[in-house]
């Protein structure tokens, strides 16, 4: 059977709920649909409920994602969204992002009890790591490898760079690891990063935004 490929959008602190029904609305009947093909969207948490809404009246092949979830179950965590209560929106997380560990000094062992959150309620992490010295511990089986100078720049890193950090990351955790690329994808490059043996997919923000965009990334997967 061919490789997963999971294409992330990472919309960031960005799109209003106008926007963002919007967007689903050309994406949704634009999606190829392919068993091995898994398409994510990732909004803010205050479109989260209504995206969902929109996906599942469309019928549309979209899972929806949050961008973080809390490190606590539910109780006494003021501003906290808790897996517990997004289990009912949300199927994948992304955990550990680095805009999150450098502006909300996210920490290794926050990480690592997001991640239990998100798995005692049936909810997939997808945990960024920014090179090899990030921990990848035995839960972690859905991976994106961001380095940091290629998020939001313009300047990926290589397909061929990409693979081997890939393969290295598989070699010491583990083959059945899922490995997604993320880092200025766009449709101009995401085919030479899922061609390379090691890698699952990609996790993209800007180039996400934009809906034709976004469905030309999903088409350049088939
Ligand atoms: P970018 O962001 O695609 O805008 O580089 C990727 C990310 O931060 O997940």
């Amino acid at each position: 059977m061919s490789k997963n490929i999971w294409i992330i959008a990472n919309w960031k602190s960005n799109k209003t709920i106008a926007e963002a029904l919007d967007w689903v609305s050309k994406v949704g009947p634009g999606l190829p649909e392919k068993d091995n093909l898994k398409v994510v969207v990732c909004p803010t948490f205050s479109c989260l409920s209504e995206i969902k809404k929109a996906v599942e009246v469309g019928n549309f092949p979209l899972m929806v994602g949050s961008q973080d979830l809390s490190p606590f179950g539910v109780g006494a965590y003021t501003g906290e969204e808790s897996a517990a209560l997004l289990k009912e929106l949300i199927s994948v997380s992304i955990l550990g992002h680095s805009e999150r560990r450098q502006n909300f000094s996210e920490t290794d062992e926050m990480v690592a009890k997001k991640v239990e959150q998100a798995m005692q309620n049936n909810i997939t992490p997808l945990v960024c790591i920014q090179g090899p010295d990030t921990p990848v511990l035995e839960d972690y089986k859905l991976i994106a490898y961001e380095p940091i100078f290629a998020i939001g720049t313009g300047n990926p890193d290589t397909p061929e760079n990409a693979n081997t950090v890939a393969e290295k990351l598989k070699n010491k955790y583990g083959q059945d690891l899922e490995i997604l690329y993320g880092g200025s994808v766009t449709s101009s490059n995401i085919a030479s990063f899922i061609r390379e043996p090691n890698i699952n997919g990609a996790l993209i923000g800007n180039a996400s935004l934009d809906a034709e965009e976004f469905v030309k990334i999903t088409k350049e997967c088939l």
